[in-house]
């Protein structure tokens, strides 16, 4: 389905979007039935929160995973992506955020693309999110705070943040954060699972603690068009892909048949 007009300026203006309830509570199952297998996993692509326990991300999951595979060439993820940057994309990451009750911890304010620019050589915003809810995102469970407009004000100085959390960020500085959240304010996007946000590369976002009993797993797929693929491969190849080739999607009912 192709977003429609509205949905198209509305992205441009305030450089987020929630598609509500775009898949069904049996794709959803699909998929959370791996997720006790995935976190399991002992392995350098899943990274846990500082207590060593809770799974912070599991990057690449769509390397080691046959659905959350499926789900990364889901049409419905990645054509209203390739409607907005307007031709073929290829994954440059792919993350299953755990937010696990009690225990997710803050993600600083930061700019996707300020970190894919200065890590990875990104040459332009033209690559961003689409993130899938698994379990229902409310104003408990440590839901992504965004700032609209943000967007707008291109890569904005950073500092390079290794301490706060397990995840080394490039985040901007509260002085920053104030100027730009008094002017557009901030919106934290709620919904069940099954419901996706996309939003801009240059979106200022962040999320708080989750200190619910609720558990918040959202996965991200992070897309670029193919012509503006990385120019650095600093960073770990399952944190920045390599593989530039366009993402076919697959039928609309992957998930169910494989
Ligand atoms: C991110 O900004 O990459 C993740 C934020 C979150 O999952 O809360
Ligand atoms: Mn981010």
């Amino acid at each position: 389905m192709k977003l429609t007009m509205d949905q198209l300026v509305h992205f441009d203006t305030e450089g987020w979007l929630l598609l509500e309830n775009r898949f069904s509570q049996a794709e959803m199952d699909v998929l959370k039935d791996e997720l006790p297998r995935i976190f399991a996993m002992r392995r350098e692509e899943v990274w846990r929160e500082k207590d060593g326990e809770a799974v912070r991300t599991a990057f690449a999951a769509h390397t080691y995973n046959e659905a959350f595979n499926r789900l990364g060439r889901h049409p419905r993820l990645i054509k209203p992506v390739m409607q907005l940057l307007d031709g073929p994309v290829y994954m440059h990451q792919y993350k299953i955020n755990g937010k696990a009750a009690f225990n997710g911890d803050v993600w600083q304010w930061h700019q996707d693309y300020g970190t894919w620019a200065r890590d990875d050589l990104m040459p332009q915003p033209r690559a961003m999110n689409i993130a899938l809810f698994l379990d229902e995102v409310t104003e408990f469970n440590g839901p992504l705070y965004l700032i609209p407009r943000s967007h707008k004000q291109g890569v904005i100085e950073a500092g390079h943040d290794t301490a706060t959390t397990s995840y080394p960020l490039w985040t901007l500085d509260k002085e920053r954060i104030r100027e730009l959240a008094n002017e557009g304010g901030i919106v934290a996007p709620k919904g069940e699972p099954g419901s996706v946000l996309m939003f801009h590369s240059n979106m200022v976002h962040a999320s708080a603690p989750n200190i619910s009993p609720w558990d918040r797993v959202i996965v991200y797929l992070s897309l670029c068009h193919v012509d503006n693929h990385i120019r650095q491969f600093k960073r770990p190849e399952w944190i920045a892909h390599r593989d530039f080739a366009p993402i076919e999607p697959l039928a609309d009912d992957c998930l169910l048949a494989p």
